[in-house]
């Protein structure tokens, strides 16, 4: 399919309203993405034609509603590669995090164990780890960035031929200090929410596997601009949000292998999570019953209830689901694949040189990070070289439908002599909608040394017309308030 931004902006009401008289500039896509017509139609329509309850009824409704829940269940997993049973849906990225450490987590980790994170992180990819080590007595350690906001120079900048050892220490040790325990777990962001850092998970994942470790993949950033095969990349978990995607709030995804999946205890409990209760009523009198209803404690020794839990995925799906939402993720994915995920990610790497280029020759700008879109070596045959800047994008997937893209669409600087509060306060005066302060990674602000940072983050439908208004609004804030 031939990629139109106008005809793709057009498929989004929200991108014709005006604010403060100018028509909205949405730079805010990492924060979340607009919805297309598509998806809220199917919302509309759940509501208007099938609303009911799913998995139970035997009504044409219920039955109708379950069939497209389960239908957006295969395509979410078609669109990762992974079968329907091995995708639960929750209800964002933390949540499917938190998922994995309350269940995964509590049943592995133990004492003197470590996980080990990036300084990149976003909030919802530690603070479970750090609950759990706390109660276990295991060790939290975060992987340190460069000041190119890279985690492993040497396989990102530049990449030194096929399959460049990442070495097993990285693992093992943090800062040259020798880790006492074992790695557990990696738990890795694919695309900073910050940077735009693309981190070559394949191979990261690769030597998890050799050091002994699961790793969980936050794809929260990455899920609506790279491609995600967990088959080809042998993830053990990933996370993701419709949210980001197109699709409504309240979706989230976990991925997990089956084998991974089926050995965990439950998230939460209650319907739908259970297939067969065998009530033990013969203990039970109704004496029993009216002293558990006054509040007295239950006799030690008796167990009310043998749940065998449901089979995959709706062992994790307790209660009703957000059955509205999920089916129009659903749409919001096919939206996704029809316009082509490749076409996708050209356009964006296109605006985020784009924006590099133009921002770089603003006086007084620091763009954290590095700037580097593309690897050297899958340059174009003949391509001039750049030396890591802003070169022209061959964002070509390596085997397995791995993205070797450095950068996603995402950008963050600061403009000397102004907050990113002030800037995106002005900037709001002009109705261009960007992000400010520390994005919920509050380590890796501090790893640059800064409080807070302005931040842009590119979707299918902005333009390089954007980016203009963008540059133009910063020069005014510049003139109010810098210069
Ligand atoms: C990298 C990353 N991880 C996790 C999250 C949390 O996503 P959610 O708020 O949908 O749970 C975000 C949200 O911005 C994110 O950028």
């Amino acid at each position: 399919m031939r990629f139109n931004v106008a005809s793709i902006r057009k498929q989004f009401p929200i991108l014709r309203r005006k604010i403060n008289g100018h028509v909205l500039a949405y730079l805010d896509n990492a924060s979340t993405t607009q919805k297309p017509e598509r998806v809220i139609r199917a919302l509309k329509q759940y509501y208007e034609r099938y609303n009911a309850n799913i998995h139970r009824g035997i009504h044409t409704l219920s039955e109708e509603a379950t069939e497209k829940y389960e239908a957006a269940r295969k395509t979410v997993a078609a669109f990762i590669n992974a079968e329907p049973e091995e995708i639960i849906f929750t209800r964002n990225t933390t949540e499917s995090i938190n998922l994995v450490a309350y269940t995964w987590g509590r049943a592995n980790i133990k004492k003197g164990d470590i996980i080990l994170a990036t300084e990149m992180e976003h909030h919802s990819n530690l603070l479970p780890w750090q609950a759990l080590a706390k109660e276990k007595g295991a060790e939290l350690r975060m992987m340190k960035i460069t000041k190119d906001g890279v985690l492993i120079p040497h396989l990102t900048s530049p990449l030194k031929g096929e399959g460049s050892p990442l070495s097993l220490s990285l693992l093992r040790r943090g800062q040259g200090e020798v880790f006492a325990g074992y790695v557990k777990l990696l738990a890795i962001t694919h695309m900073s929410n910050v940077l735009g850092t693309i981190n070559p998970i394949k191979e990261i994942i690769k030597q998890a596997h050799k050091a002994g470790a699961k790793i969980l993949i936050d794809a929260a950033q990455s899920a609506a601009h790279t491609s995600l095969d967990v088959k080809a990349l042998d993830a053990d978990f990933v996370a993701f949000s419709s949210h980001k995607m197109y699709g409504p709030t309240g979706v989230g995804v976990l991925y997990g292998k089956r084998e991974l999946l089926e050995a965990m205890p439950p998230f939460l409990y209650g319907g739908d999570m259970v297939k067969a209760i065998e009530a033990k009523s013969d203990r039970y009198d109704t004496c029993h019953v009216r002293r558990l209803m006054a509040g007295a404690r239950i006799m030690t020794g008796i167990i009310p209830v043998i749940p065998v839990w449901n089979d995959l995925p709706w062992k994790f799906e307790a209660g009703t689901s957000n059955i509205a939402d999920v089916i129009a993720f659903g749409e919001a994915i096919k939206f996704i694949q029809e316009i082509g995920l490749e076409n996708i990610q050209k356009h964006e790497a296109e605006l985020t040189e784009y924006a590099l280029e133009k921002l770089n020759a603003l006086r007084g700008i620091t763009i954290y990070g590095s700037q580097a879109i593309t690897p050297p070596r899958l340059q174009a045959p003949g391509a001039p070289a750049t030396g890591g800047q802003a070169a022209p994008s061959y964002n070509k997937r390596g085997q397995g439908g791995v993205n070797f893209s450095l950068h996603g669409p995402i950008l963050a600087f600061n403009v000397k002599g102004i907050h990113a509060h002030d800037l995106a306060t002005i900037l709001n005066d002009y109705s261009i909608a960007i992000r400010s302060g520390h994005h919920c990674a509050i380590p890796l602000h501090q790893a640059l040394g800064v409080p807070a940072t302005a931040r842009v983050s590119f979707g299918m439908y902005n333009t390089k017309g954007e980016i203009d208004r963008l540059v133009e609004g910063i020069k005014v804030a510049q003139k109010l308030l810098a210069y």
